[in-house]
């Protein structure tokens, strides 16, 4: 039977960050703590599902960039929840045969994905991504050849990633990792002064949710370094390759996204 309720863990309900992710793009699978913290850090800075949907947006977009340039294989860290437009509905919309592992590091996330992913060319894995090791040894990585390109998605991510624990270096030791021709997707929130309303969000995000760290667009572009930026390069999120017919959009997009190749003659 399809599993669609909210994913749920032992101990006392708290909001998780995917739970509240799903929340905003107006999924199913949340619970009253994520819809309260939702709500109050939506207060604070009402764009905000605005600025998310977009994200996932960017998600799909990436995607079927990439598929349409011949990727077969994706690797989703910090996955969320494998609904609404995750990277397999995208590819199977496509009806391209694709390999995805989604790993996340929250149990209650994992769990409810291998409940729910098909069985067939998607497997997940319960990882932090900063431990590139557990990611790429753990069984269902086997799932990917590592020896053709695998697009490494780490949307929405890099900002619960602490300053301490250097994040450019976790991308790196991905990019290094992998085949000739392997790309990295990438979106983060920014530190904006001129767009206040984000810190009182972040505040609310760290206290209720899950600590995050906003950067600047320099540090973000430091994060792809030693990539070939594919066109349009660095920008905010709405305006990476927006569909047809899209509207150009006028509000401040809180963050910057961008899809980057290694060198195939590596
Ligand atoms: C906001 S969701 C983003 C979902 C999806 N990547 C997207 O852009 O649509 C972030 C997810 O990253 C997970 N996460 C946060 N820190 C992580 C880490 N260090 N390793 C793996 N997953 C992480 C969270 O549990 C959550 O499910």
């Amino acid at each position: 039977m399809e599993d669609t309720g909210p994913p749920s863990g032992n101990g006392p309900p708290r909001p998780r960050i995917a739970c509240v992710y799903d929340y905003f793009l107006g999924g199913k699978c949340n619970i009253d703590a994520d819809r309260q913290a939702a709500r109050a850090i939506a207060e604070a800075m009402p764009d905000l599902p605005d600025v998310l949907r977009a994200n996932r947006a960017f998600v799909g977009r990436a995607v079927r960039a990439l598929a349409d340039a011949g990727i077969r294989q994706f690797l989703d860290l910090g996955s969320g929840l494998a609904v609404n437009g995750a990277v397999h509905e995208i590819t199977a919309d496509m009806g391209v045969d694709a390999r995805v592992v989604c790993v996340d590091n929250d149990p209650v996330v994992t769990a409810y994905n291998r409940r729910r992913v098909p069985r067939r060319g998607v497997a997940v894995v319960h990882a932090d991504l900063r431990d590139l090791d557990a990611v790429l040894s753990a069984p269902e990585s086997a799932l990917l050849d590592r020896t053709r390109p695998v697009a490494v998605l780490m949307t929405a991510v890099l900002h619960f990633v602490p300053h301490a624990d250097d994040p450019a270096a976790v991308v790196a030791r991905y990019r290094d990792a992998l085949a000739p021709g392997s790309c990295i997707v990438l979106s983060h929130a920014e530190d904006n002064r001129r767009l206040p309303g984000t810190y009182q969000a972040a505040r609310l995000y760290s206290k209720d949710i899950a600590p995050i760290h906003l950067r600047t667009r320099t540090e973000i572009a430091a994060m792809l370094a030693g990539l070939d930026l594919l066109a349009p390069g660095l920008v905010p999120i709405p305006d990476w390759r927006p569909d047809a017919g899209a509207r150009p959009s006028t509000a401040p997009s809180y963050g910057f996204a961008a899809v980057g190749r290694t060198d195939r003659q590596r």
